[in-house]
């Protein structure tokens, strides 16, 4: 199944630019990448594009996802949800690096070739070198008929429906949720059990409708996004889920606010960066609902003690007034919560390049596919 585009997906309606007509789309968008994959009786994923029966599934020993920027924190994404649900040792790598390193292929892994334009040169270029080395390669890709799709031959379409602005959002959001039905499969043909299968498949089912009531607090994120948009540098902290979040938030914040960001993992701070700490560098503290919550909040803790203000990003309760600012996210399975966080992120960045009177849907120095090296 494809997604035909129609004319009335490139107008812009009642929005100011794409950007945020795209964000606004993320709930159908999400409905288009489930619709018909779920399979509620057997609690699993049925993803026609891939070739691969169960006995060819189960023999794959390790997954590597590929692709640049955006694409890459998907990756992330999509290999945490791996090893998650499937066990399967995964991990992602930026496809600009991966050609030029002499890369070991190996024959038992799967590689996913992540884009949403399927026309990035070093993730194409990547495919090739892991074709001409006998790698097994699916494409993830959202342009029916793009050229990473052709060369890789199998895989899944995001189904996001056309984007347009330069910064990627349902896009991204898609990548993640299919790669949670990719993960989804990879586990119920494993040690996966039914009924984790249904709270997945649930989870799932529940995402548009929690994307939806985030969009409606929109008001409130732009309103944070304009008490913060003066500062010139902002750190963005995570751990474990939120570790991609926070990159993927730092670097749409760069990309169309101009704005200094930096994604750290919450332990690494006093390795360093803590240095930089100070009451003119907020932070945004992405704390989800897993059994991180106290160190993050002690995390708060040492960014207040050392005058940093803190914007937190949780799906958890934590000390009233803690936190300088509070962005709320909607409960859902622990695995699927990157894919929730990553919303107001959206919106935190789309607003302060707003306020700051940026090209929203294009910034500087930047394409929306990077066709060249
Ligand atoms: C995302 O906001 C960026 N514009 C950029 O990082 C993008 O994700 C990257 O260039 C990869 O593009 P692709 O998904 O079309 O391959």
């Amino acid at each position: 199944t494809t997604v035909d585009a129609q004319a009335e997906d490139y107008e812009l309606g009642p929005y100011s630019d794409y950007m945020r007509k795209e964000i606004h789309e993320q709930p159908d968008a999400i409905r288009r990448a489930v619709m018909g994959r779920l399979d509620e009786r057997f609690a699993t994923a049925k993803l026609g594009g891939l070739n691969f029966d169960p006995r060819e599934l189960r023999n794959i020993k390790r997954v590597k996802f590929l692709g640049c920027g955006s694409a890459y924190y998907a990756g992330q994404m999509g290999a945490a949800l791996v090893e998650e649900l499937a066990r399967i040792p995964a991990d992602a790598e930026p496809a600009s690096e991966f050609r030029y390193r002499s890369p070991v292929v190996d024959p038992d892994a799967l590689y996913v070739a992540v884009s949403q334009s399927g026309e990035t040169s070093d993730t194409l270029m990547a495919v090739q070198e892991l074709k001409r080395k006998g790698g097994q390669v699916m494409g993830a890709v959202n342009v029916v008929g793009s050229a990473i799709g052709r060369e890789c031959g199998h895989g899944i379409f995001l189904h996001a429906g056309p984007e347009v602005a330069v910064a990627s959002t349902k896009a991204l959001t898609n990548m993640a949720v299919n790669f949670a039905l990719l993960a989804l499969l990879l586990g119920r043909v494993r040690d996966l059990s039914a009924a984790q299968g249904e709270r997945v498949v649930r989870g799932l089912r529940g995402l548009p409708s929690q994307v939806t009531a985030m969009l409606n607090a929109e008001d409130e994120i732009a309103a944070i996004a304009s008490e913060f948009a003066d500062a010139d540098h902002m750190f963005f902290i995570g751990r474990v889920r939120g570790w991609p979040v926070a990159r993927e938030g730092a670097q749409k914040l760069k990309e169309i606010s101009y704005v200094h960001a930096e994604a750290y993992q919450a332990g690494e701070l006093k390795h360093g960066p803590l240095a930089l700490i100070a009451p003119d560098m907020p932070s945004v503290v992405v704390i989800p609902s897993d059994d991180l919550v106290a160190k993050n909040i002690s995390t708060i803790e040492q960014i207040k003690a050392r005058g940093g203000p803190v914007i937190a990003v949780t799906s958890t309760d934590i000390p009233a007034g803690l936190a300088d600012a509070l962005i709320r996210v909607p409960r859902t399975e622990p695995e699927l919560e990157p894919i929730l966080f990553n919303i107001p992120l959206q919106l935190l960045a789309y607003h302060t390049a707003a306020k700051l009177g940026r090209d929203i849907d294009k910034p500087r120095n930047l394409a929306k596919s990077v066709t060249v090296e």
